[in-house]
C-alpha cells in the first residue's frame, strides 16, 4: 500500500522530533512542510531533504498546491483551531499536539469539523503510549488486584523557564502540563471525571510569577476519588514527567514510579508486608510513534483512533474545569464544563 501523504505544519521546537517520527513510518512521507519562522524551516528542510518547493510559509498556500491525505499540527495552542478547521474543510485528515485547542468552545467546534467534513481529527497524548501506563490499565480493566479504591498522583520537579511565556502565565503547571496527567488519569483508571475542586498556591519561587503548585481532589465515576498535586518549584528529588502514582485497590497497592512498577500489600498494622515488582510488557511503538501508528490505522480502517478529538476533549475538559475551579474556589462539576461549551 502506497503510503500516506501528510503535511507537518510547525516544524521547529517539538515539531523538530516529529520530524524523524514521520520519516521513520513506513505508512506515512511528508507531503510539504510549513512554518513562518525561517530558521526553523531551513533546518528542517535539511533534516527531511525537502525541496525548496515543498515549504511553505501558510498552511493554506501548502493546501493549495500539494494533495495531501492528512495535516500534522505541532503549533502553539493558540493556532490549533484555525489550522485544523483550514484542515479538515480542504478534505484532510489531522494529527493535532495536545492540549487539543486553547479553550473549550475552539475544541468542540474542532470535533464538530470532523464530523462535517467527515475526516479524523486525532489528539497526540504520547504519555499514555507508554508500557507502563497500557500494564496498569489493563490490571485495573481486570481487577486483578480487586477493584480500584482511591489514587494519589503527585507530580513534583523544580522547572525554570525564565524568558518563556510560562514565567508569567497564570497557572502555568495546570495549564501547560495537566493535561497530560489528566489524560492519564482517564486511561489508566477507564474511568470519567466528575468533579474537581483545585487549591492553587503561589510557592514564592522566582522562577514563576504567578501560581505554579497545586493541590487537587478529583471525583470520577463509581465514586473513585484522586488526589492530584502539582509542583513546579519542588526543591526535592523530581518525579518522572508522568508524575509517581500510588493506586489503592482492594487487595493492595499498586505504584508506578521511575524505578518501575510494583504491587505492595499488607495486613492491618503493617503486618505480612510484601512488595514486589511487575514485569511491565513492551509495546511494539511509544510515544509519538505510537500516535503516528494509530493515526494511519484510524484513517485506513475508517475507525475512530483512540485519542480522536471527541474522546480527548473529556481529558482537555478536566483542565478546564481545574481552572475554573482556582479561580472560582469552589468544586466544579465536568457536565457543566462540557455543556457550557455547546
Ligand atoms: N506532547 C509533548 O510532550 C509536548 C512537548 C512540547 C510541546 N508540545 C506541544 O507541541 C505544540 C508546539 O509546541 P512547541 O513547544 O514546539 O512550540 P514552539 O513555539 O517551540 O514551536 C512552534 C513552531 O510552530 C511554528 N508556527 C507557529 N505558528 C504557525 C503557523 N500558523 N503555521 C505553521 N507553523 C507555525 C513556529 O514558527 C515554531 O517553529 C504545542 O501544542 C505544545 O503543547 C507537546
Amino acid at each position: 500500500m502506497k503510503a500516506m501523504r501528510i503535511i507537518q505544519c510547525g516544524v521547529g521546537g517539538f515539531g523538530g522530533g516529529w520530524l524523524g517520527v514521520v520519516q521513520r513510518n513506513e505508512k506515512f512521507e511528508h507531503a510539504a512542510l510549513v512554518d513562518p519562522n525561517s530558521a526553523n524551516m531551513e533546518a528542517a528542510r535539511r533534516k527531511v531533504a525537502m525541496p525548496a518547493s515543498l515549504c511553505f510559509t501558510s498552511l493554506d498556500r501548502a493546501l493549495a498546491k500539494v494533495k495531501a491525505d492528512a495535516v500534522l499540527v505541532v503549533t502553539p495552542p493558540a493556532t490549533h483551531h484555525p489550522l485544523v478547521v483550514q484542515a479538515l474543510s480542504a478534505g484532510a485528515h489531522v494529527l493535532v499536539e495536545k492540549p487539543i485547542a486553547e479553550d473549550m468552545p475552539s475544541a468542540m467546534d474542532m470535533v464538530r469539523q470532523a464530523e462535517l467534513h467527515k475526516r479524523i481529527l486525532m489528539v497526540s497524548q504520547n504519555y499514555r503510549n507508554n508500557p507502563a501506563p497500557h500494564l496498569l490499565r489493563t490490571l485495573l480493566a481486570k481487577k486483578a488486584f480487586g477493584r480500584l479504591v482511591h489514587a494519589d498522583i503527585v507530580f513534583a520537579m523544580a522547572a525554570d523557564f525564565r524568558g518563556s511565556f510560562r514565567e508569567t502565565m497564570q497557572y502555568p503547571l495546570l495549564l501547560d502540563m495537566s493535561i497530560h496527567h489528566t489524560d492519564l488519569m482517564r486511561y489508566i483508571t477507564g474511568l470519567e471525571a466528575r468533579s474537581i475542586y483545585v487549591r492553587s498556591i503561589h510557592t514564592g519561587a522566582p522562577e514563576f510569577k504567578h501560581d505554579a503548585a497545586f493541590k487537587a481532589v478529583i471525583e470520577m465515576e463509581n465514586g473513585v476519588v484522586l488526589g492530584y498535586s502539582g509542583d513546579w518549584t519542588a526543591r526535592r528529588l523530581a518525579t518522572s514527567w508522568n508524575g509517581d502514582w500510588q493506586i489503592q485497590t482492594r487487595k493492595g497497592s499498586l505504584a508506578w514510579d521511575d524505578s518501575g512498577v510494583t504491587f505492595t500489600t499488607s495486613l492491618p498494622w503493617g503486618k505480612e508486608r510484601s512488595r514486589r515488582f511487575l514485569d511491565v510488557p513492551g509495546l511494539s511503538a511509544t510515544g509519538q510513534d505510537y500516535s503516528l501508528t494509530e493515526f494511519g490505522r484510524a484513517i485506513r480502517e475508517g475507525d475512530q483512533p483512540e485519542t480522536s478529538g471527541k474522546d480527548n476533549i473529556r481529558s482537555f475538559a478536566m483542565v478546564q474545569a481545574a481552572l475554573e475551579s482556582c479561580r472560582l474556589g469552589t468544586v466544579v462539576q465536568l457536565k457543566d464544563i462540557l455543556s457550557a461549551s455547546r
